[in-house]
Parts: C-alpha cells; structure tokens; sequence
C-alpha cells in the first residue's frame, strides 16, 4: 500500500524480512538490509536505532527505537487485539475499558506469540537499561502514559507457560446430547465450593481465541468431553491441539466425559496431556447419562482440582496497570 502511494519509498528491514518482502510483494528493490546495533540517521536529530527480536512473532521481527523522542517502534511485540474505540494511547481510555484492554492484550498473546514466549524474554532482557517513553506497537493501543505496564504485562505472560499461571480455572466443554453437560453442572458446583474464579466456555459454540485465552492464563483446566467415533468429540479435539501449538503446558487438569459403548475420548485426552506435561486428577468417564454417585464424583473431581489450584502460589499482581 505504501509502495503504491509512494512508489519511491525506501523499505529497511531485516535480512529475512527482505526475503519476506519478495515472497508477499515481488519487491526486490530500493530495499536496504539492517541489523542488531545498526542506526539510521534521518536528519533533524532523528536518529534510528535497530534490534532485531526474531520470532516475536514473525522471524523477521525488528523493533526500531528513535533515541530523540524515546520511541520504540515495537513491531509485533507489545501488541494487542481489539478496536480502539475512539482512543490511540493508554492515557486516552477510560478506565471502564481498561480491563478490555487487558483482556485484548492477553487474548493476542495467547494467540499470537505464546508458542514464542522464551523470545519475548530475550526481548525484554535485550531492552532492559533502554529509556523508553512510549511504545507504539504495529497492533493495538499506543503505549504513552505508561509504556512500562506493557512490558510488566508482557513479563508476566511469558512466564505463563514455563511456570504455573493465574489461581484460575478456565472450564472448556462439548456435549452432543446433554450427557456431559449434567456431569459439567456438577463438577462446577465442587469449583464453587472453593470459591475458585472460573471461565466456562462450550465448544464449538465460543471462538477459539477467547477459549485460548482463558486457558493460557489459567493454572486450572477442567476439559468435559464426549466420545465421538472412538476418539475425542473433534470440537474439543481442535481446540486441545490448539493448546498443543500455544504451549499451554504445566496445567492442574481434570477430565470427563461421557460414552455409548467404546469410549475413545480419553485416550485422546491423555496423549494430548501427556504432550502438554499436564498433572491430571483421575479421569470421570461414564456411560449415557451419569448416575447420582457418578455426579457426587463430579462434584469431588471440580471439588479437587479447586483446591488444588487454590494452593498454588500467587504471582504477585504488577500495580502498573
Ligand atoms: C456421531 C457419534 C459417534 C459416536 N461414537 C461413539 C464411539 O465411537 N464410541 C462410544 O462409546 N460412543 C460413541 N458415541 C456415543 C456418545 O459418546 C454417547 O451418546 C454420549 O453419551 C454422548 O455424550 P453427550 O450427551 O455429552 O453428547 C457416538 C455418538 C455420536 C452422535
């Protein structure tokens, strides 16, 4: 688009970004190649400083930092999802949406960079002892009034997935005929008994996003799902290979689920934990509808895992935000 309205512009970028650019636009000229530690002099007192950041979230990821104003053009790290609703910077959003933004910040993570978390640190790490005033990443809010709660945020995500996450549980459940979904309604009432916070999505009704996003955060998962051709029900199944991808490791997890004659969807459930070095409880399986002491046993099953994710230390919560 900027190559059409100015078809002379230069384009700096990284080596592989330079092959990026041929790949997706054919563009092979005017194109000047920089790396970590390279500094561009625009005039004016503008100076251009680069650091290369790969994999944060596309190989070729570079944040560029202009030393005058103390601006980090942060690429995609620092992003978020969301619209803005009228406001560009942090210091312009209400506080009623700040805890949207937050949802959005994290959303985008999960989904965007999670698999690339030990980069993140690296990049952080690489950014330490940098006097930056504002953050303008290529997605999302600009970060003006507090550009250091982005990267506290940012912090704290990354170490969701080599450590355990939030005292939460995010609950993820599917149900063809109804089986499932009373055992769910049980297994809920032994989580309320401990006064865990809960996040309750229903496959495949819930965009897959926002399912992730709650399970990225949360030390505690409660998957409810039936079988469906001697496996898994493949709603469910999606979204578990979708935590495989997003590293959502060392989860607290606990298993339901309901069955006609094989059952199946255990066994998938298992390989995908054991994949994810998830500490699971003992699996509930049932056949049809469950019976009164099967249900007793989902109230303890959600009863358990509550307690269990109730005791896992806390992260202290950064006041920046
Ligand atoms: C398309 C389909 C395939 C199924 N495949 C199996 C199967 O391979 N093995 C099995 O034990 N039950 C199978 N079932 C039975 C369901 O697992 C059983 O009805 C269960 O109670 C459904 O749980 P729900 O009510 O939560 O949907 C299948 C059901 C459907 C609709």
């Amino acid at each position: 688009m900027l190559k059409l309205l100015a078809p002379d512009v230069k384009i700096i970028t990284t080596q592989k970004g330079a092959a990026l650019v041929e790949g997706f636009f054919g563009i092979k000229d005017n194109i000047q190649v920089v790396k970590t530690g390279d500094e561009l002099d625009l005039g004016k007192g503008k100076k251009l400083k680069f650091t290369e950041i790969p994999n944060v979230h596309w190989p070729e990821t570079m944040v560029t930092y202009e030393e005058d104003s103390k601006i980090l053009f942060s690429s995609d790290a620092f992003g978020s999802f969301g619209v803005h609703k009228g406001c560009l910077f942090d210091d312009q959003t209400p506080d009623i949406n700040k805890q949207y933004w937050e949802d959005e910040m994290l959303r985008y993570y999960a989904n965007i960079v999670a698999t690339f978390s030990p980069m993140v640190l690296k990049a952080i790490d690489s950014l330490s002892g940098v006097d930056i005033k504002m953050i303008a990443p290529s997605h999302g809010l600009v970060w003006r009034g507090n550009p250091k709660a982005v990267i506290n945020k940012y912090l704290r995500y990354a170490n969701y997935n080599k450590d355990f996450a939030e005292p939460e549980i995010c609950v993820v459940w599917g149900s063809m005929y109804g089986n499932t979904e009373i055992m769910l309604n049980a297994v809920l009432k032994g989580i309320a008994m401990e006064k865990v916070p809960v996040y309750v999505h229903r496959v495949p009704n819930v965009d897959p996003s926002f399912v992730l996003s709650d399970a990225y955060k949360s030390a505690g998962l409660v998957i409810g799902a039936p079988t469906y051709e001697y496996g898994m029900f493949p709603p469910m199944k999606y979204n578990l290979e979708l935590f495989q991808k997003k590293h959502l490791w060392y989860k607290k997890v606990a298993f339901f689920g309901s069955y006609g004659w094989s059952g199946g969807a255990l066994k998938d459930f298992e390989s995908l934990s054991e994949k994810m070095k998830w500490d699971t409880l003992n699996p509930l399986t049932f056949k049809g509808h469950p019976t009164s002491e099967e249900l007793k046993k989902g109230e303890e099953l959600g009863r358990e895992l509550a307690s269990q994710v109730k005791n896992i230390p806390s992260k202290k919560k950064d006041e920046n935000y």
